[in-house]
């Protein structure tokens, strides 16, 4: 890796140009992204369980079809990450050993519980909403195959987001127990999706050794985490005002000066708490993703021994 290589990286980054996987970049470079594109991917396939829980409970055929549709664009998502994620030289099997044995992390937010029906509505208009503020910026991250992955995962987020707030907004126009069971869950939601955004950026609670600073100078991030996450109340609370629905902080108010909503403090000891691993369903969500990798070696292996057969066969 020579001053030459390192002048003409620096080059494309200063010109706002994109990187491609044939472009020699700094090792730092290619490690975080690795680190940020397979906790990405990780975190879409780990989201498909707490919705995946109520495919078989939704509430009718309609339903059913939508959320099996939402749980497969989360698997597709997985899989373009993946993807994007062995343009820099690493394994696929290599990211998943890595993900069962805790060495990479997920998004915080799959460990919390789906308790009731509103909850496939929370996520979408919530969890989903927080998504596609963080990553609408991805679609000009600098590294180019992570930057194209975002532009279709975006779209579907967005759908996503819909029907979540669909679901939410016909039961708040429901009866007293629905619109009951809407504004448990947004309860429940509202401060685990503020936290997806990261730890602050500055303060006590920041994280020791965050990548912000450098993964805007490369154009990886756009925004910082605590500019993402004050667009994203700017975005949410005029939506829970169409639904009825209350968001369970009561320091929430409109800033005049500032021109956007100032909000409580949030709790940083819950967020490292759940990302050390004692989280409400930690160990439940990593159990099952365990289990369903063991049921589907066989699949694995099937598509392994057939690539080998064409292999073979072009050789002859
Ligand atoms: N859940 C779990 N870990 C998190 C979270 C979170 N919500 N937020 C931050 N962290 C971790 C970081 O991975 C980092 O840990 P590490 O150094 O051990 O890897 C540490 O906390 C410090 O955070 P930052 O310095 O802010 O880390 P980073 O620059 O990577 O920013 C962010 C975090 C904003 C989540 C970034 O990685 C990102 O934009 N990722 C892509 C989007 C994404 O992964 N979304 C997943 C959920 S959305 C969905 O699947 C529907």
């Amino acid at each position: 890796y020579t001053d030459a290589v390192q002048e003409y990286f620096d080059g494309l980054i200063g010109a706002d140009q994109r990187i491609e996987p044939r472009d020699a970049m700094p090792e730092g470079y290619r490690k975080t992204l690795i680190r940020q594109i397979a906790q990405h991917a990780h975190s879409e396939i780990i989201g498909m369980q707490p919705e995946g829980n109520w495919i078989t409970r939704a509430p009718s055929l309609r339903r059913k079809a939508i959320l099996m549709a939402k749980v497969q664009d989360e698997a597709g998502h997985g899989l373009y990450l993946y993807s994007a994620a062995e343009t820099l030289g690493v394994d696929r099997e290599e990211l998943l050993d890595k993900l069962h044995s805790g060495q990479q992390k997920y998004s915080s937010i799959f460990n919390y519980p789906t308790l009731t029906w509103a909850d496939a509505g929370a996520i979408g208009w919530l969890v989903d909403g927080a998504a596609i503020m963080n990553q609408v910026p991805l679609c000009r991250c600098s590294y180019g195959p992570y930057a194209r992955a975002m532009i279709r995962v975006c779209k579907e987020e967005s759908f996503h987001q819909r029907q979540g707030f669909e679901i939410l907004w016909t039961l708040s126009n429901g009866t007293e127990a629905q619109r009951a069971m809407a504004q448990d869950a947004a309860n429940r939601w509202w401060w685990p999706s503020l936290m997806m955004f990261g730890p602050p950026d500055t303060g006590e609670a920041a994280a020791p050794g965050g990548h912000t600073e450098q993964n805007m100078a490369w154009g990886i991030k756009r925004f910082t985490n605590d500019d993402l996450r004050q667009k994203f109340i700017d975005m949410t609370v005029p939506q829970a005002q169409k639904l009825g629905l209350t968001l369970p902080d009561p320091d929430l108010r409109w800033n005049e000066e500032r021109g956007h909503w100032d909000f409580g403090a949030i709790d940083w000891e819950e967020f490292w708490r759940v990302l050390k691993g004692d989280g409400p369903c930690n160990e439940e969500r990593i159990a099952h993703r365990r289990r369903a990798h063991e049921d589907g070696a066989w699949v694995r292996e099937a598509a392994n021994a057939f690539a080998a057969k064409q292999v073979a066969k072009q050789a002859v």
